[in-house]
């Protein structure tokens, strides 16, 4: 086989076989195909678009370039969410205390990243002690024990991918929806999941700004999932605005532990049951979504998932007491407000905007080098359809230092007030499951 000939074939929009994608994935891994015929190969791809079959061989191929985790040693079928990403999301966090709490194995690996906020990681290291350095007995052994643990990223998981992504990075290859799905799919796969939730967002503060692009890439990776044996579903969800009302990494910690109460933030909490039902029903401990939603609202009302969590925590090192007395996370040196400059409804609050201006405070990393400051961030306290007075808060503001007129100015501009009535937006927009 030469890599000549794929590209080829790609480019002139014919289908490659299993032994095909294999190969190209092979080579690129292991450097026999150089870069530029994996980018002439890539860009094929992204103008011709690849068949289902072909996708999920890509993602296998990708899955098979490194190292897979075997979560074999943990009892019970092993779901796992993801989300495409967005600002101030911190249903994560929410959901492997909720979702353990019935019984559910939740072993999850996770990273820090770059981005508005940190990553669950750096989220979770506000607890003071807090550690993810486990071994893979400690790890097994933690979720048999309490149902969740957390570990960093271990072992070379789908390098091929690591390699592909960076590629397309510079070659205007990023958006194309074989590519991503088998991306994104390839690392849950790798991560040892035997059924996978997706939390596939759209709007400003998504990856997928439209919501056809939104629902096509859900359909692609359902498909996936489902040809390659592991059982998948995902949920389109609204990410114009940001997710509950804390952008920062001890603040959403905060409202984790507000949510596991059932005192959270309304949207969070509902994105939340819905994503977690979806899970208890492929986790199989519940037989209907209803039925697995009433079991999540009764262990928040009973106090048994915020118990998880507590510990979890501790488990991991962590200070369990913050779970009773937050007070003890990281506090902010300064905590302002930035008020209404006049009387409306809030319409808009543009998601990725208000996310840098939290990533302007030091709450995000703009660079692998950059240092969180875990107690900075922003509290909205209107969210878009609410009334709001000239002079009341729409923001408080977490800082490190005084002055905040620039980050008051980015926020002014982007949440948006109108004399006009406004529709609070839709949260779920839509449900994918296999056709
Ligand atoms: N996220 C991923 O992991 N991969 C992509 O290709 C795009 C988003
Ligand atoms: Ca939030």
């Amino acid at each position: 086989m030469r890599m000549v000939d794929l590209i080829e074939k790609k480019r002139d929009g014919k289908t490659l076989t299993t032994e095909e994608v294999n190969f190209v994935i092979k080579g690129f891994t292991d450097g026999s195909v150089p870069d530029y015929q994996m980018s002439a190969f890539a860009m094929a791809v992204f103008l011709k678009g690849m068949t289902e079959k072909e996708y999920s061989d890509l993602t296998m191929a990708m899955v098979h370039s490194g190292d897979t985790i075997d979560l074999s040693n943990i009892e019970g079928i092993k779901v796992d969410k993801h989300s495409t990403g967005g600002v101030g999301d911190t249903t994560t966090l929410v959901l492997g205390p909720l979702v353990a709490s019935l019984d559910i194995p939740v072993a999850k690996m996770s990273g820090r990243g770059l981005g508005h906020t940190g990553g669950t990681i750096d989220k979770l290291e506000a607890v003071e002690g807090f550690h993810v350095e486990l071994t893979e007995e400690e790890f097994t052994k933690q979720v048999n024990d309490i149902k969740l643990a957390v570990i960093g990223q271990t072992g070379d998981l789908t390098p091929a991918d690591k390699k592909l992504y960076a590629l397309r990075d510079v070659t205007a290859t990023v958006n194309s929806i074989p590519l991503i799905s088998s991306s994104i799919m390839s690392k849950k796969i790798a991560a040892g999941a035997d059924a996978i939730v997706l939390d596939v967002k759209t709007g400003a503060g998504a990856f997928m700004k439209d919501i056809d692009d939104a629902r096509d890439l859900a359909k692609a990776m359902v498909k996936i999932g489902n040809n390659v044996g592991r059982q998948t579903v995902a949920v389109i969800s609204d990410m114009s605005q940001p997710l509950g009302f804390a952008i920062g990494n001890a603040l959403e910690v905060k409202e984790a532990i507000d949510t596991l109460k059932g005192e959270g933030p309304k949207d969070l909490e509902e994105l939340c049951l819905v994503l977690g039902s979806q899970m208890v029903v492929l986790a199989k401990k519940a037989e209907t979504l209803e039925e697995a939603r009433a079991k999540l609202l009764e262990n928040m009302k009973n106090g048994k998932a915020l118990e998880v969590f507590k510990a979890f925590l501790v488990a991991q090192g962590g200070d369990g007491s913050v779970v009773d007395d937050p007070s003890k996370l990281p506090q902010a040196k300064f905590v302002q407000e930035v008020v209404a400059q006049q009387d409306g409804y809030v319409s808009q609050i543009v998601a990725d905007a208000v996310g840098t201006a939290a990533m302007k405070l030091g709450a995000g990393r703009a660079t692998k080098e950059s240092v969180i400051d875990l107690a900075v961030g922003l509290m909205l306290n209107k969210k878009v359809g609410e009334a709001v007075k000239k002079g009341e808060s729409l923001v408080t503001v977490y800082s490190s230092t005084e002055d905040i007129s620039e980050v008051e100015k980015d926020l002014l501009e982007n949440i948006k007030i109108s004399t006009e009535k406004v529709e609070e937006p839709t949260l779920v927009y839509d449900l994918i499951m296999e056709a």
